[in-house]
């Protein structure tokens, strides 16, 4: 099949390669003449692990290629995939359609012979009814279906979430844009991924749904960590007791410094907008998102906490800045929060993240960058663990000991022993044990 994917981000750039390695040709098109230069090279625009191989592989088989050609692009094409940028308006929380609307007329104008357009960026319930509504108008005679195909890809690991996925949606209207989403999919579903038809605002809903649920999950386990504090118990210990049950299940249950990142803040938002436009209030989402915003300077305040609560003329290693490992994603990190706080409270700052760095240099101000851990816990008072890199899960603590000033670790993602690192002279403290 002939496929197109308009905005070679992160969603349609995975998309895009994944889909060649199914054998289909793909045409990734975007507006950036530097990002489509940068492809044509080889380069990838973003950190994802095994992507720049899986591109590489693809375009030599001829079956991926990058383009800043909208036009040419869209002739011919079976399915045309929006995956633009929708980042939150400023102002007001709701997502951001402009580039979604202006992809559809784009798109409109080009149409060739029956062509199914498919929104794959997260957008608002009714999205698909608009983008239909432009094409329409853009192009009166136009033979298409809009359908409705969220991702559910999670940085670091979306090649592997987009290959073996737990299922995948598909919002439709008629019954032959589904048969060339079918097609489209066949390679996923005969590896046995379930496939989800659902009428397109149901599928819109999904996406949504899935991230404020998967948001509650996290702070649910968070305030859950910060009552075991209190009580004397281990919300590692509370999170697998009740996991285990399925109705329940495991994951999405690891206590932190809160959820940040590209999908989880923006999508709560969109969701609560699109729920008092409708008049119909997600008050647990609502709780959610402001429960997750206090945490992140909470946990600023923690570590001042524990370096007996006088940070002034002080200096904090931070180790890990992006909201994740894996990924150079400094997006709504929460260690933007933690080290405003930390720098509010007259602490100095030293940081080292193995991707996000230069990412973050423009985010965050009077921060020193090291060129590794050892280097920024040399000479600091405390250091405090924020992102769980696997660099950070095998720290010679010993050594880790003698750098620091004075012995404090503060592990904001539980990923020591608690005992282990005492019995190495430490001051530690973790989230819920
Ligand atoms: C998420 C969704 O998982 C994905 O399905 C969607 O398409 C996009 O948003 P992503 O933002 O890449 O993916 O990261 P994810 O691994 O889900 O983590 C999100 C945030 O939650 C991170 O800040 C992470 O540290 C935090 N988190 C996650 C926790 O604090 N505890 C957990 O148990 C899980």
């Amino acid at each position: 099949m002939r496929l197109t994917i308009v905005g070679s981000g992160y969603v349609g750039l995975v998309s895009g390669a994944c889909f060649a390695d199914f054998g289909h040709d793909v045409t990734c098109v975007d507006k950036a003449e530097d990002k489509i230069a940068r492809l044509n090279r080889g380069e990838m625009p973003i950190y994802e692990p095994g992507l720049d191989d899986l591109v590489a592989r693809n375009v030599a088989a001829g079956r991926l290629t990058f383009t800043q050609d909208l036009a040419a692009s869209i002739k011919g094409a079976d399915a045309v995939f929006i995956a633009v940028g929708t980042p939150s308006r400023r102002g007001d929380g709701h997502a951001d359609l402009s580039y979604v609307h202006a992809a559809a007329k784009e798109i409109g104008e080009q149409i060739d012979g029956y062509t199914v357009v498919v929104t794959k960026s997260t957008v608002p319930v009714g999205t698909g009814d608009e983008v239909e509504r432009i094409i329409r108008a853009a192009n009166p005679a136009a033979e298409f279906g809009v359908v409705s195909n969220p991702e559910f890809l999670r940085e670091g690991a979306a090649i592997d979430d987009f290959k073996r996925p737990d299922r995948i949606v598909i919002g439709a209207e008629d019954e032959r844009a589904t048969e060339v989403m079918r097609q489209v999919y066949r390679p996923l579903y005969l590896n046995a991924a379930p496939l989800l038809v659902t009428r397109r605002r149901t599928a819109e809903l999904i996406k949504y749904a899935g991230n404020a649920f998967l948001a509650t999950k996290i702070t649910f386990i968070n305030e859950i960590a910060d009552l075991c504090e209190k009580v004397g118990a281990n919300v590692q210990d509370v999170a697998r007791g009740i996991g285990l049950d399925n109705r329940i299940g495991s994951k999405f249950l690891h206590a932190g410094p809160g959820y940040g990142g590209s999908c989880f803040p923006k999508d709560t938002l969109a969701l609560l907008k699109t729920a008092q436009d409708h008049e119909a209030p997600q008050r647990i989402v609502e709780a959610v998102v402001a429960v997750n915003d206090n945490r992140k300077r909470a946990m600023g305040r923690k570590i001042v906490q524990a370096m007996d609560g006088d940070v002034r003329g002080k200096t904090v290693a931070v180790l890990g800045l992006t909201f994740k490992p894996n990924t150079d994603d400094m997006r709504d990190s929460p260690a933007l929060a933690v080290i405003q706080t930390l720098q509010d409270a007259g602490a100095t700052v030293v940081a080292f993240d193995p991707e996000g760095m230069e990412q973050a240099r423009p985010l965050l101000s009077d921060v020193t960058y090291a060129t590794g851990a050892y280097e920024a816990i040399d000479g600091a008072d405390a250091v405090a663990i924020l992102t769980e890199w696997d660099a950070f899960r095998a720290l010679d603590l010993d050594r880790v000991r003698t750098l620091l000033k004075s012995p404090v670790l503060v592990d904001l993602r539980n990923i020591y022993p608690p005992e282990e690192v005492a019995a190495k002279g430490f001051r530690y403290v973790s989230v819920g044990r």
